[in-house]
């Protein structure tokens, strides 16, 4: 069973790196009040999204993106002579304010399936990207979905050999390498990049935000188990959360 299939038992882990510019202190409204207000910056807003209007839950939530393909390379770290390929990425600029006034860009780490399948699961993106008149990217996994290398999935999966390039840090090369040129293309350079991710994805979110810190501000990492690797966090940890859960409430 993968991460995501674990998921509904894992406790909400909710971890979030550095998203100091994204949720400053000030924009946690007490809960008794859920129509809060925007954010009100002391610094100059880094995202100059409609700030004074209050928050509308929207009923019927709308997944407007475009589909583009962008040409990747198989290998980020050797100069080895291999076939590139095609990435596919999700895109909505519908609220976005750039160049100039630097909306932000609203990255999500696509996960290990196929990307419109997580954009349609990411309702909190696509709510909160008005307010901060962001872009939304969603960028696909590479040996997922369309992003497939060496033309067919079956050519991908074939072998040690060619799944070699099917790795967490060539992923988050791709999205380190794409999102560089499709600022360059839009001239947007100064429009700071927010990263978000749940499970395999907030992991990715985080690893990003670590590794290429010239590119982002900050990541949301959601649900994501970044610690739960030997040598760092016992292996039974985990079930050993969901069985004292039981006996707690069953005993
Ligand atoms: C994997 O498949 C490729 C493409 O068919 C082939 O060239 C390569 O030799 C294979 N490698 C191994 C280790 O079997
Ligand atoms: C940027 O523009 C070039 C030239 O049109 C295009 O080939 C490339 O795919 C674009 N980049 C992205 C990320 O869409």
């Amino acid at each position: 069973m993968g991460i995501d299939g674990q998921k509904p038992l894992l406790p909400l882990l909710l971890l979030v790196i550095a998203t100091v510019a994204v949720f400053p202190a000030s924009s946690r409204s007490p809960p008794s009040q859920p129509a809060a207000t925007l954010p009100s910056f002391r610094r100059a807003p880094l995202f100059p999204g409609k700030r004074s209007h209050p928050i509308k839950v929207q009923q019927r939530q709308q997944y407007n993106y475009q589909t583009r393909y962008f040409l990747q390379d198989l290998d980020h770290f050797s100069f080895a002579d291999l076939p590139k390929f095609r990435q596919r990425y999700l895109i909505n600029t519908e609220h976005w304010i750039g160049p100039e006034r630097r909306g932000p860009i609203f990255l999500y780490c696509g996960n290990e399936g196929d990307i419109e399948w997580f954009a349609v699961n990411t309702g909190f993106v696509w709510e909160i990207a008005p307010r901060f008149g962001a872009m939304i990217l969603f960028p696909e996994h590479r040996y997922y979905g369309e992003s497939m290398p060496y033309g067919s999935q079956e050519e991908a999966y074939k072998n040690a050999t060619t799944l070699a390039y099917l790795t967490a840090e060539q992923a988050v090369a791709d999205y380190a390498v794409l999102i560089t040129d499709l600022k360059r293309n839009l001239s947007a350079e100064n429009c700071p990049v927010v990263l978000f991710g749940g499970s395999y994805g907030g992991m990715l979110a985080a690893w990003m935000r670590l590794k290429y810190p010239h590119l982002t501000v900050g990541a949301l990492a959601s649900s994501a188990p970044i610690l739960q690797f030997e040598n760092i966090v016992p292996p039974d940890t985990f079930y050993n959360i969901v069985s004292n859960d039981f006996k707690a409430c069953c005993s």
